[in-house]
């Protein structure tokens, strides 16, 4: 088979952003726009994927890490002039290579694929992905001879009025034969507006030295949309929202309001679960059959077991247990590990905390550094004082131990299995397996003494 390549361009700085962030690392639905593209362009069988980065190069690289090669591009004198700091890879290599802006976040594998295998049928040396758009403001536009060949690609900034009028745009996504693109690349100027060397002028230059150029026309404007700016950035974020949303409601997932619920793109979610409205989940979430989110829950990376719900609550980075009830209003923090059939209610803050089976902290406790064994019962209002100012210590309950309300668990400390703590208790010491422990204050009842503080 032919060899197939990629070019991702990601140098510009996006100065119509207004923003301090990178134009390619804003995220939609969570993930940097850069990191949606590469991650469909994986999908597809390529010899490598090379990256050119200018503006924010250390930290487009960080977000890529090693699915991509990269090419520092120094100054930003265009899209050409971008693809041309590939030369050294690609110029001596037969092949196609694709061509995509970092800012297309909407592109799909599968319609890559589609623009690869029209390019290499129809043997074109060039191939643009157009697309029909109803305000083609800011696009370059896709000009036709009168047989509806492609001449070339003339960018908003330099079109004339009938120009201008023209409906279909370039998508920025091109196939290219290799060696027929570097040499055109040669050719290409900066006479232009913008003074920069453009890409899209070796369509016109290839044409005029009568070599093959062709167009695939995209069904859908709305998956190739180019985020230059916050507006483009949030119908990117509306559009992928529903894509996304739809693909779990096909798998069986219920949406009680699917235009209020976020779920971001790699989030995993089995049949038969039912996300109420206001939920944010993201990261690397994987929610198992039956269970129930929301409504207004915040969910980053965590696994959420069959059956278990999580009512108006915060967790990340955690793994949860099946038929497991969180909330409402309980915050999970990382590298909480709760078992199954655990009940955490509500003002219940979870933080690197294990929970064994069956075990409860039903209102206003905090659990932070604790090994908490099986069908445990923690009472409203305990706190495990896992902190010195300086370091953090681990506090033990065993199986089945009782914390009564309001009691303080001064770590290092171990409460034995079958234990007791009275209600009300400071405890620093251990406490053995199935004993009782108070630490509190005697209580002194002063008969009529309160009669002393009424005046009559
Ligand atoms: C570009 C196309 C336009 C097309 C539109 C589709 C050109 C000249 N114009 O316009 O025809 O309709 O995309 O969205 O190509 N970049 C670099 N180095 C540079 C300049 C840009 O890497 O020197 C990168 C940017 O980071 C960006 C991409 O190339 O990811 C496109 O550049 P941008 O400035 O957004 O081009 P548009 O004006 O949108
Ligand atoms: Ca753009």
């Amino acid at each position: 088979m032919n060899k197939r390549f990629a070019v991702v361009l990601a140098a510009g700085q996006g100065t119509r952003m207004k923003s301090k962030l990178y134009k390619v690392l804003h995220p939609v639905m969570g993930k940097p726009m850069v990191n949606h593209v590469v991650d469909q362009l994986k999908k597809l069988q390529l010899e490598q994927i090379i990256t050119i980065v200018g503006f924010g190069a250390d930290k487009v690289k960080e977000q890529l890490k090693d699915e991509s090669l990269f090419m520092l591009q120094e100054e930003q004198l265009g899209t050409g002039h971008a693809v041309m700091q590939a030369k050294k890879h690609l110029s001596g290599e037969a092949g196609t290579t694709i061509v995509v802006c970092g800012d297309t976040p909407l592109l799909t594998h599968q319609t890559l694929e589609s623009l690869l295998n029209y390019h290499e049928k129809e043997g074109a040396k060039a191939t643009v992905l157009t697309a029909l758009a109803n305000d083609p403001t800011g696009y370059g536009r896709v000009i036709r001879n009168t047989n509806q060949d492609v001449e070339r690609i003339v960018e908003h900034k330099d079109a004339n009025q009938d120009e201008l009028a023209v409906h279909e745009i370039n998508t920025g996504t091109y196939c290219f034969d290799n060696q027929a693109l570097f040499q055109a690349l040669e050719q290409v100027t900066n006479d232009n507006t913008q003074g920069e060397y453009y890409l899209p002028d070796v369509i016109e230059i290839l044409k005029k030295t009568n070599q093959k150029v062709s167009a695939h026309i995209s069904s859908e404007f709305e998956e190739t949309i180019g985020v230059n700016d916050r507006i483009a950035l949030a119908q990117a974020e509306k559009i992928m929202k529903k894509r996304i949303n739809e693909q779990h409601m096909r798998n069986g997932v219920t949406f009680i309001d699917p235009d209020c619920t976020y779920i971001g793109p790699d989030v995993v979610i089995e049949q038969d679960v039912v996300i109420q409205p206001g939920c944010t989940i993201s990261g690397e979430t994987h929610i198992e059959t039956g269970a129930e989110i929301g409504p207004n829950s915040e969910i980053d990376t965590c696994v959420i077991g069959a059956d278990t719900v999580v009512r108006q609550s915060v967790a990340k980075n955690s793994h949860i247990g099946k038929r497991v009830q969180i909330g409402p209003f309980a915050h999970i923090r990382p590298q909480a590990n709760i078992s199954d059939d655990v009940k955490i209610g509500n003002f219940v803050e979870i933080k690197k905390a294990t929970l064994g089976t069956n075990s409860k902290v039903s209102h206003l406790s905090y659990i932070g550094d604790a090994e908490v064994g099986s069908g445990v019962n923690i009472g409203c209002g305990t706190i495990t004082v896992n902190y010195d100012g300086t370091n953090k210590h681990l506090t033990k309950i065993g199986d089945d131990a009782f914390i009564g309300c309001n009691s303080n668990l001064i770590a290092p400390v171990t409460i034995g299995e079958g234990a007791y703590v009275a209600a009300g208790s400071t405890i620093n010491k251990n406490v053995p397996n199935e004993a009782l422990s108070i630490a509190r204050a005697r209580q002194t009842n002063k008969e009529d003494y309160a009669k002393k503080f009424k005046k009559d």
